[in-house]
């Protein structure tokens, strides 16, 4: 869990990266007439906001102070005018900019998961599920939020703050420059404060996810801190979690208390300075004095301000992890798949014919070698079991033939030729495979079972059912088929799961046919009924299955004993208990251990009867 977390923490250490901000530029292209659409829109509402003050001015000396109704009439007449235009408007760049965002981030999310299916199994390797997940939701979401509502949040100041200005110099040039400077004075002092206050956040968010996750681990790990009394450590560990989680939030409070006040002094003073400057000779316009009217408009047009300089100054500040969200998500979008297509690929057409190893070598990181110089020859429908000691090697063997990984040097032959001359579509289209850890989605039973095989009839996805030894169970649940799953096929047994992904694979009718450990976690009823199902897959094909009960393989027309990355010994299963070498020794040694089991189990030796039997 901290390992996602850590991954995910990085952050953007460099300056601005133009680069970055051309490329989240481009995200805008496809919705240029929306973008187009609300920065005019914004710069309408801006503009007719400081319309409206300027009319309030007008009003103020020409209806008020003059006591002209008539006039007075006129100009409220154009303020509600205006105000219906800004109302419109409003609507307008709202509905916009929220659509701009989520078009954006669906964009984003779409071009993101097609990008992760193109990845090969490597990359899923190397990167944890957390740190890919937060670029789909997290980052996304950011970039989206940065183009959309951090644009209009910049075109709204920068307008507002112009045509501000525009009606401020058209009223007192003068004073307009005496308060001018104040404006990127209060912008730095907003942003830099902004700055923190968001540091603070980020920190105390993130140690409020490691909490979550530490809670997390307390909770499922439960047995085992009670188990080695580790309870005084782990309540230690919580402490100091959150204990940074106060800092953080403590410091982000402390800013956020002092942002408010610094910016009251500033437009406090700037309003001073015009009531002063301005107030010395109201009435007597003609030596550089103010009316009354433009005073209030000189004094709202400086609290105006205030808000765009403040949000701006948000954006600015947040600008920075949208920048660095950004950049995440386009080094995942510019990995490139390992495993490609070479420009010749062609599809094979089939994988029937025998599959040769020669001269493979392969590692996952170049200073442990897995395999070296590795030789086998396959021939076509042959049953091919592996076996060996945990960590052997055979994994990686059948994950080489599936071309999940490609060796690093050698080649892999199937029918002739060399499998790297074929599309990767027309390998796995024709490969099944059945791991250790069945994988069902969301959904119906029947759903996942036509995952093997899209355009499947209802009655054949009951025959491959009936084939695999699915059949029975599913026909038992009230709703049958369509039996939901659960996530992850969570409401189903590991056994269940097993059958299904192995009728899954029935369906897909493969050429080539992968068992990996697939009856390692079910018991012993549901491995009879799985070996059943295998074997009526594997007639005529090609395939290889990995037990770590040998009484599953004992069938198999070849086993192959893969011992630190080579073959230790090779044979059909009498041959190579006569042999009496690594085999045997596998063999005997599992014997004697369900031979024990069965003993302490039932207190009777029945059990290990059938096994003995096969001896
Ligand atoms: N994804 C991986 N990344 C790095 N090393 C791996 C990976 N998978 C397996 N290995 C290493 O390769 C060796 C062979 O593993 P594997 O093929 O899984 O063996 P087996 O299936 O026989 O238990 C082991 O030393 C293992 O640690
Ligand atoms: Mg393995």
């Amino acid at each position: 869990m901290s390992d996602n977390f850590g991954f995910e923490e990085e952050e953007f250490q460099g300056s601005w990266n133009g680069r970055t901000l051309i490329r989240i530029g481009k995200l805008l292209r496809p919705h240029w007439r929306s973008t187009l659409g609300f920065m005019v829109a914004i710069g309408i509402v801006a503009a007719v906001e400081a319309f409206e003050t300027y009319l309030v001015s007008r009003a103020i000396d020409e209806g008020l102070s003059a006591g002209d109704p008539q006039r007075l009439g006129e100009i409220l007449s154009l303020y509600a005018v205006a105000t219906a235009t800004l109302a419109a408007f409003v609507f307008v760049f709202i509905y916009l900019t929220g659509r701009l965002g989520q078009q954006v981030q669906y964009d984003l999310r779409r071009r993101i998961f097609n990008h992760l299916q193109t990845l090969s199994l490597g990359y899923y390797n190397r990167t944890p599920v957390g740190w890919i997940m937060s670029r789909v939701v997290s980052d996304s979401e950011r970039i989206a939020d940065l183009i959309s509502w951090g644009v209009l949040d910049i075109t709204w100041g920068v307008m507002n703050i112009s045509t501000a200005l525009f009606f401020m110099l058209t009223i007192n040039a003068q004073l307009t420059l005496v308060v001018v400077p104040l404006v990127p004075v209060l912008l730095i002092i907003a942003t830099w404060f902004q700055a923190r206050i968001l540091v603070g956040f980020r920190e105390s968010r993130k140690a409020n996810s490691k909490i979550t996750g530490n809670y997390n681990e307390m909770i499922t790990g439960v047995r085992v801190i009670k188990a080695l009394g580790r309870e005084e450590s782990s309540i230690q560990e919580f402490g100091s979690l959150t204990r940074n989680m106060y800092s953080a939030s403590y410091s982000a409070a402390w800013y956020s208390a002092l942002f408010m006040p610094s910016v009251m002094v500033c437009s406090a003073v700037a309003v001073g300075a015009v009531v002063y400057f301005g107030g010395r000779n109201v009435e007597t316009v003609t030596a550089g004095g103010m009316s009354i009217g433009q005073i209030q408009a000189f004094v709202s047009y400086i609290t105006f301000m205030m808000w765009p300089v403040m949000e701006m100054a948000r954006v600015f500040a947040s600008m920075q992890h949208a920048i660095a969200s950004a950049e995440r998500s386009f080094s995942l979008l510019d990995t490139k798949a390992d495993i490609v297509n070479r420009p010749d690929a062609a599809d094979p057409g089939t994988l029937r014919g025998d599959i040769v190893f020669d001269n493979v070598t392969f590692y996952y990181d170049e200073n442990k070698p897995v395999l070296t110089n590795f030789n086998l020859h396959v021939k076509a429908g042959e049953m091919v079991a592996l076996v060996g000691e945990t960590g052997g090697g055979k994994s990686t063997i059948v994950n080489l033939i599936c071309r999940f990984y490609e060796p690093r040097s050698g080649t892999i032959r199937i029918n002739g030729m060399d499998y790297t001359q074929m599309t990767l579509h027309g390998i796995h289209s024709r490969t099944g495979i059945v791991l250790q850890t069945p994988h069902l989605f969301s959904g119906s039973i029947r759903e996942n079972l036509r995952y093997g095989r899209l355009d499947a009839t209802d009655s054949e996805i009951e025959e491959a059912a009936k084939l695999a030894g699915a059949h029975d169970f599913i026909i038992t649940f009230d709703k049958g088929y369509d039996t939901d799953v659960g996530e992850g096929g969570g409401l189903l047994s590991v056994g269940q799961k097993q059958l299904i992904s192995l009728a899954r694979a029935v369906l897909a009718k493969p050429e080539i046919f992968v068992m990996d450990e697939a009856t390692s976690s079910v018991d012993t009823l549901t491995e009879a009924l799985i070996q059943k199902g295998m074997e009526a897959l594997m007639k005529g094909r090609t395939s290889f299955v990995i037990a770590h009960r040998l009484s599953t393989i004992r069938s198999a027309d070849r086993i192959v004993v893969i011992e630190g990355g080579q073959i230790a010994e090779m044979g059909n299963h009498q041959e190579l208990l006569r042999q009496k070498g690594h085999y045997y020794n596998l063999y005997t040694k599992q014997f004697r251990q369900e031979r024990e089991a069965a003993y302490t189990r039932e207190g009777t030796p029945e059990q290990a009867q059938p096994l003995a039997a096969g001896l």
